[in-house]
């Protein structure tokens, strides 16, 4: 029998289904609501809103949980590749090795993009953010691949296709904002293998495959797989309930991800930590000023919509730090103030009083600077990770029975009715 939640008003009394979830979530059904009733509701930032049924990603903000497909994201981590995590999430099952080999090969025949798009790289001004440019070339993706049709077929080609160029478009942009020779993906190595070889070999330099890099490479964007219904992956169901092709809606999330209270913040969180390390800010001063009512200031790589406690993220990926920290002696001056900043925040009475902890993109940008990757590439490596997870929402939303387009309402506050008035009478 499902329960009931009452809701009355006005002396009238409505009857709304309670919905559960299988880890005992439980939610209104208010979708009748405005039917029965003429009311709807108000929810900023959509705070207290499910907008769909999953059964992609759980995450539990009060416990620290995070589990892709039910598995959890620490054996993930330890145990699979990213390719493998993007199987399972876009799939819902763990592949066989026949089946991963399979995956492989269709990743590494979609791998190449088509020549023309480097003349569309090349019309992009040198200072263009990277972000920007993968925005608009995977938009641009569906004129150079036209032929998609509702097909189980053509969407999954379609999807390894995006899961393939995507790393090849991030490579090109990289090389063509220094004025470098693009170097083109080869059959022989792995998906991480490929998307470090393009970034860093050159003719004069030949890039020597690590594989603790690689390791680390795997385990970030396994870190940054999916994140349910956050900004970015609500941007492309959003756009996606339109009918839109998948390549719009992904680039889609691309420009919601770019911003700093998204994904930006890994590129943000490395700029902060510059300041302080240059003099021009203390690590107290960037307390102080998080704390201040009147200064927009914010502690980057702190805080979350869902996470009230750690972020089980950032746990994995300082444990990989120590890993690279030993391995590869690295010194990072920027590592030190983030560690200083992490225990003044962590044991200041605002922070614990707003449940505020570091998030994956307070250290997530010190791994990347040891692999070697550049400020600015920054979230276009978090877009490389969450593109997976982009498309699994993407296909649930289209085989949704539920699912329709995405227009909420509002509640209007402007001016009543009035007259035009002519304007020489203004
Ligand atoms: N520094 C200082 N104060 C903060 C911070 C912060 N980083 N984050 C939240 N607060 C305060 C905020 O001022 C407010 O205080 P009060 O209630 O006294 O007015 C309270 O905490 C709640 O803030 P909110 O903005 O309503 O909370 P939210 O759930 O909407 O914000 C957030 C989540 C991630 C946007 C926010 O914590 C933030 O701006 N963090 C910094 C940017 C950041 O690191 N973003 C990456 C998020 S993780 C990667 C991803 O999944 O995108």
């Amino acid at each position: 029998m499902t329960e009931l939640a009452t809701l009355s008003y006005k002396g009238k009394t409505y009857l709304l289904p309670i919905v559960k979830g299988s880890e005992g979530e439980e939610a209104i059904n208010i979708s009748k609501l405005r039917e029965q009733s003429g009311l709807i509701t108000l929810d900023p930032g959509f705070a207290n809103t499910g907008s769909c049924r999953s059964d992609i990603t759980f995450m539990d903000g009060e416990k620290g949980v995070l589990r892709y497909r039910g598995y959890p994201i620490e054996q993930l981590a330890e145990h699979s590749s990213f390719r493998e995590v993007a199987y399972l999430l876009i799939n819902g099952r763990l592949p066989t090795s026949d089946e991963i080999k399979h995956f492989s090969k269709l990743l590494n025949d979609h791998s190449l993009v088509h020549e023309d798009m480097r003349t569309f790289f090349e019309s992009f001004p040198r200072a263009s953010h990277p972000m920007g440019i993968l925005s608009s070339m995977v938009n641009a993706l569906k004129s150079f691949y036209p032929y998609l049709e509702n097909t189980e077929e053509s969407i999954n080609a379609t999807v390894t296709r995006l899961l393939s160029k995507i790393r090849t478009l991030a490579a090109m942009s990289y090389k063509i904002s220094r004025g470098h020779k693009v170097i083109y993906p080869k059959a022989k190595f792995s998906y991480c293998e490929n998307l470090l070889n393009m970034m860093f070999h050159s003719p004069v330099n030949p890039y020597t495959i690590d594989k603790d890099i690689v390791q680390a490479l795997n385990v970030f964007l396994i870190l940054h797989a999916d994140h349910e219904q956050n900004c970015s992956t609500s941007a492309v169901r959003m756009v996606g309930s339109g009918k839109v092709n998948l390549y719009a809606s992904i680039s889609a999330g691309i420009s919601a991800l770019w911003g700093p209270l998204h994904g930006g913040a890994n590129q943000a969180v490395i700029e902060m930590l510059e300041k302080i390390s240059k003099n021009e800010m203390t690590v107290s001063d960037a307390v102080k000023k998080a704390k201040d009512k009147n200064d927009p200031f914010r502690l980057m790589g702190f805080g979350h919509r869902v996470y009230k406690t750690y972020d089980p993220r950032t746990t994995i990926i300082k444990k990989k730090c120590d890993t690279f920290i030993q391995k590869f002696g690295v010194k990072d001056p920027l590592l030190n103030i983030a560690m200083e900043l992490e225990d003044i925040a962590t044991h200041d009475d605002y922070f614990i009083e707003h449940n505020l902890y570091p998030n994956i993109d307070f250290y997530s940008g010190i791994i990347l600077r040891m692999i070697g990757i550049p400020t600015n590439m920054f979230t276009v490596m978090f877009a490389i990770g969450r593109l997976p997870g982009w498309i699994s929402q993407w296909k649930e939303s289209m085989d949704d029975p539920e699912w329709r387009l995405n227009r909420p309402r509002q509640i209007y506050i402007g001016h009543k009715k009035r007259d035009y008035v002519p304007i020489n009478e203004r």
